[in-house]
């Protein structure tokens, strides 16, 4: 198991974890939507949408601000179903959540116009069943969008501190992790028989301030990461101690600074033929 399933498996997601990771991390989120919009080519036509393993809706309501567009939601955890459905109504967003699992969805074949998901294939160490599956729901001639992180370009710059201890930093960020995104998408969606493979790089995170998370809560989730790696054996004892330290050393910092942090989020879209698939 990697540190990314662990996550999942284990009930990580909290409503606050997805909902201000998200809100802090992805702006500008006009920018961001007109991207949505440009890759799954909306035109003046309805479009109904299918939102999987939607957590909290962070990206179903990106979607659903799209012109024209209806969203459905689907995922496993029922609690976060229920944020989901609270923070759509409080936004006046008329989405359907419904719980179910993206690897047997209980809908009929073709039955959206664009089928999506975010953040939840690299729990799958074999993607072809879950985008086999997106395929299946959608329409002849609709998008199926991933979009998903590529561990593999983690960046990490805070003046304050060393260039060793940003360095420590960018590899703690990647640690256990492997999925890329802008390899391993297009190549299985290739695989399903989906074409005219789009990829589009986001900056997952960026400038941001130091201060935003409080000491205490920032190395209790840091540490809590390390317990994580020394139980799933991707991390040793010595190299957990290395990383307590850059933690405290962290933490030791005074004053606020703008510290750049960030990780390459792959948005890929394809197309299902016309043709059947
Ligand atoms: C990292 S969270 C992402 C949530 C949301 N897409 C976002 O980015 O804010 C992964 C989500 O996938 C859901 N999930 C995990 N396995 C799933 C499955 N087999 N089918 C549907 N959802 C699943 C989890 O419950 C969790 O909400």
């Amino acid at each position: 198991m990697t540190l990314d399933q662990y996550s999942t498996a284990h009930g990580k997601y909290t409503v606050e974890h997805l909902e201000s990771t998200r809100a802090a991390k992805l702006p500008p989120l006009n920018v961001f939507r007109a991207v949505l919009g440009e890759l799954l080519e909306l035109t003046e036509k309805h479009v109904d949408l299918l939102d999987c393993g939607c957590g909290t809706g962070f990206f179903a309501r990106q979607y659903a601000r799209l012109p024209g567009v209806s969203v459905t939601g689907i995922d496993l955890d029922a609690l976060l179903l229920n944020a989901a459905r609270e923070l759509a109504r409080q936004e006046g967003l008329p989405i359907h959540f419904e719980l179910s699992d993206i690897t047997a969805l209980p809908f009929p074949d073709e039955s959206f116009d664009a089928v999506t998901s975010d953040i939840l294939l690299e729990i799958f160490p074999d993607k072809t069943l879950p985008i086999g599956e997106m395929t299946r729901v959608c329409k002849p001639g609709g998008r199926i969008l991933c979009i998903e992180p590529n561990y593999q370009s983690t960046v990490y710059y805070d003046p304050r501190l060393s260039p060793e201890d940003n360095q420590l930093w960018c590899e703690y960020h990647r640690l256990g992790r492997a999925f890329g995104a802008g390899v391993e998408l297009p190549d299985v969606m290739r695989r399903v028989g989906l074409e005219d493979i789009q990829l589009v790089p986001w900056l997952w995170g960026g400038l941001g301030s130091s201060g935003v998370v409080p000491t205490e809560t920032f190395l209790r989730e840091q540490n809590a990461g390390l317990e994580r790696g020394l139980e799933l054996g991707v991390l040793s004892q010595k190299e957990a101690d290395a990383y307590r330290a850059l933690f405290r050393r962290t933490a030791a910092l005074r004053g606020e600074a703008l510290v750049l942090s960030g990780i390459d989020l792959y948005l890929v879209c394809g197309r299902k033929s016309k043709a059947s698939v």
